[in-house]
């Protein structure tokens, strides 16, 4: 494997204060990861070198046609000081399924793992340790020719930056409300759905702008083809607990396969809760809420984590979940998982990978 150099920074920034909010995104670290990619060398000179913006052609592909693929994944500090990264491989593994569907060559899954963990361990500092917060990882490549017919590029740049992160949502763990969207759609299966590219979220502004005016946080997507099954949320998978079993939209070829929607499935089982990956329609949603079959709803996410789901809106109807408050099993999962994350509880094996 490639020797990754590291190039310090001279000038280090503030690291923000205890009482700093960390909102979400906003804040960036010392250092960054870097990795060229041409025909001829292939993925090579990997780096870590001070975070700084990229000069970049203003023809390169990336801005005209979005080749690009991102991943987000987060590093936690124990309480005994370890770093954790929770199931970096199921990033790296989900990456180089986008990036073959985008046309993007994949990157060596080792490479992949110790560019992580080299930046990380650069960066180890700026990992808060407040409860609800995290070193949130955010993973990129772009494509880089200089050109603008349509077709892959020959050049790319994979880098990693790196952002301490509070909750995703202002409110917190308070339920969110999340507007079922019946006007647009954000993916379809054959389509590019199931990558995590740029594409599928710039094709959920219009509706999230939407949604937020009318004050809820996210859009719950329905199919593309029939406007009846239940897709995701903006930045979440999405569960109902129904009569005591765990629904989630079976993965279909339009769906993001959360690395967290995984876990939550997972502990479901070793808990001995059914699960049922399928497809549920929005009318079914709409029966179990007005019945209260539904007990629970909530999202899953790497930004998101667990986040209790409180009012669904569909057309003019506003249906309550849980009564507005986080429910005993969503509550079960969030804690299971962070608890996972922060090297407080054992998980299953693999789940938790140190950065030494
Ligand atoms: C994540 O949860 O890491 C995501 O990528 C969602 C994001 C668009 C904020």
């Amino acid at each position: 494997m490639q020797t990754i150099r590291i190039e310090r920074t001279t000038a280090p920034k503030e690291k923000p204060g205890q009482d700093n909010p960390l909102v979400f995104g906003t804040i960036f670290t010392d250092h960054m990861f870097v990795m060229d990619y041409d025909e001829e060398n292939g993925w090579h000179d990997p780096r870590v070198i001070p975070y700084q913006p990229l000069v970049l052609e203003p023809s390169c592909m990336v801005f005209h046609y979005g080749q690009e693929m991102f991943e987000g994944l987060k590093a936690y500090k124990a309480d005994d000081g370890r770093i954790l990264l929770f199931r970096p491989d199921k990033n790296i593994e989900r990456a180089n399924r986008s990036n073959r569907r985008l046309c993007i060559p994949e990157i060596p899954e080792d490479i992949f793992l110790e560019a992580l963990k080299t930046v990380v361990k650069v960066d180890a500092d700026w990992i808060p340790t407040r409860p609800g917060t995290a070193l949130y990882i955010r993973p990129f490549v772009i494509a880089t020719d200089p050109f603008l017919g349509v077709r892959p590029s020959h050049t790319y740049k994979f880098i990693i930056i790196l952002s301490p992160v509070g909750a995703y949502y202002e409110s917190g763990l308070d339920p969110v409300k999340i507007w079922i969207e019946d006007e647009y759609v954000r993916a379809v299966k054959g389509g590019i759905g199931e990558a995590k590219t740029g594409g599928n979220y710039v094709a959920s502004l219009a509706s999230q702008v939407k949604a937020h005016d009318e004050g809820y946080a996210q859009v719950l997507w329905l199919d593309g083809v029939h406007r009846k099954y239940i897709e995701e949320v903006g930045a979440m998978n999405i569960f109902f607990k129904i009569n005591g079993t765990v629904v989630t939209p079976a993965l279909n070829g339009s769906i993001l396969p959360g690395v967290t929607r995984d876990s939550a499935i997972q502990l479901c089982k070793m808990w001995g809760i059914p699960v049922e990956e399928r497809q549920i329609s929005v009318d079914e949603v709409i029966k179990t809420a007005e019945s209260g079959e539904m007990e629970e709803c909530f999202g899953t996410g790497t930004a998101a984590v667990v986040s209790p789901v409180g009012e669904l809106r569909f057309e003019n109807e506003k249906m309550p979940i849980s009564n507005n408050h986080i429910g005993e099993l969503t509550q079960r999962i969030y804690d299971t998982i962070t608890g996972i994350q922060l090297g407080r509880i054992e998980g299953p094996e693999g789940w938790s990978v140190e950065v030494k």
